[in-house]
């Protein structure tokens, strides 16, 4: 197959799936395209590929804006194939809603579905997630990808069911329609910046710059999270979202290579927020060891 890789992402953990995905699929023999989404893509070219993966963090219940736009940019023929790998960091079920428009553009253009799959990934926004945590999720995670390769292999096409009160409620939640426009009147660095130029050089918008030797923000802001994830110092200060602020690099590749924790962090004991996560881990190894006959 010739796979292309459609995908947006702020924090890198979309673009870190995408590698992972793209790694597996060439392992099995499979030809493999990527675009990442940022304000300076070219359109990518549809016309010679088998099926299309789009992959997308979700924000606020929803795919991110820049993603849907570039979309609907996209030349898609009637009987095109494509899949869905969305990432978030729970997995409430409101967040079956999130491909609605997504699903609403390929129906309309007759293209054809072939399957849905909702990776977790620790946030990037809200707290951050502790090790043994994201070493739990990547693991799941790689089974997940594994599992997505088969079916798209064999044809496959599961669903994630949303239902008319989700995408309603997902509809009005939708954030990021004014939130990054007003948001980022209050962006700023302080004066813990070191002028190192990171955050200018990879905003995915070119909506910072450094004029002057100090950092300007203009408008055109995704909430992404990139700038202030990253910046080493921890000087940018996000608006409305400060409390709620992750600063850092989980460093993906690394905990990957550790391997699941020694002791499960989900249990059937897990409360709260953490509950949501043991249905759905549940049901990774169990399809997993379905298709491959091992845990
Ligand atoms: C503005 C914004 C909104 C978010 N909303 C949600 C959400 O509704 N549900 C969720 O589980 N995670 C949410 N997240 C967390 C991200 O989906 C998650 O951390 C994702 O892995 C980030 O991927 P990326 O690094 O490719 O951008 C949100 C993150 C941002 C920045
Ligand atoms: S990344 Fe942080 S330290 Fe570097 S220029 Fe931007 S605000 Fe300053
Ligand atoms: S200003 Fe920061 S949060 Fe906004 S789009 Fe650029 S990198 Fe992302």
């Amino acid at each position: 197959m010739r796979v292309l890789l459609v995908y947006y992402t702020g924090t890198y953990n979309t673009r870190y799936l995408t590698d992972r995905l793209a790694r597996e699929l060439t392992e099995r023999g499979h030809s493999v395209e990527r675009t990442e989404i940022d304000a300076f893509a070219p359109i990518a070219d549809t016309s010679d590929c088998d099926v299309i993966g789009f992959g997308y963090p979700i924000y606020g219940f929803n795919s991110p804006l820049p993603f849907n736009r570039y979309v609907d940019k996209l030349d898609i023929r009637a009987g095109q194939k494509f899949f869905i790998y969305k990432n978030s960091g729970e997995t409430f079920a409101m967040n079956n809603a999130s491909s609605r428009i997504l699903l609403r553009r390929m129906r309309r253009k007759k293209a054809v579905f072939a399957g849905e799959y909702h990776f977790v990934m620790p946030y990037n926004i809200h707290f951050a997630f502790d090790t043994d945590f994201v070493r739990e999720i990547l693991e799941k995670d790689g089974k997940l990808l594994k599992i997505l390769a088969h079916d798209l292999e064999s044809g496959c096409a599961p669903e994630i069911k949303s239902n008319a009160a989700y995408n309603i409620a997902s509809a009005a939640i939708s954030i990021q329609k004014v939130g990054g426009a007003v948001n980022s009147f209050f962006y700023r660095a302080d004066d813990r910046c070191v002028k190192c130029g990171l955050c200018a050089k990879n905003c995915p918008e070119g909506n910072i710059k450094i004029i002057e030797g100090s950092v300007k923000f203009g408008h055109r802001c995704d909430m992404c999270m990139r700038c202030s994830f990253f910046c080493p110092t921890d000087a940018i200060h996000i608006g409305f979202l400060q409390n709620w602020k992750v600063n850092g690099d989980y460093r993906l590749a690394k905990l990957e290579a550790m391997g699941a924790p020694e002791k499960p962090y989900i249990t059937a004991e897990s409360r709260g927020f953490y509950s949501c996560f043991k249905k759905h881990f549940d049901e990774i190894d169990r399809r997993y060891a379905e298709l491959f006959g091992k845990n």
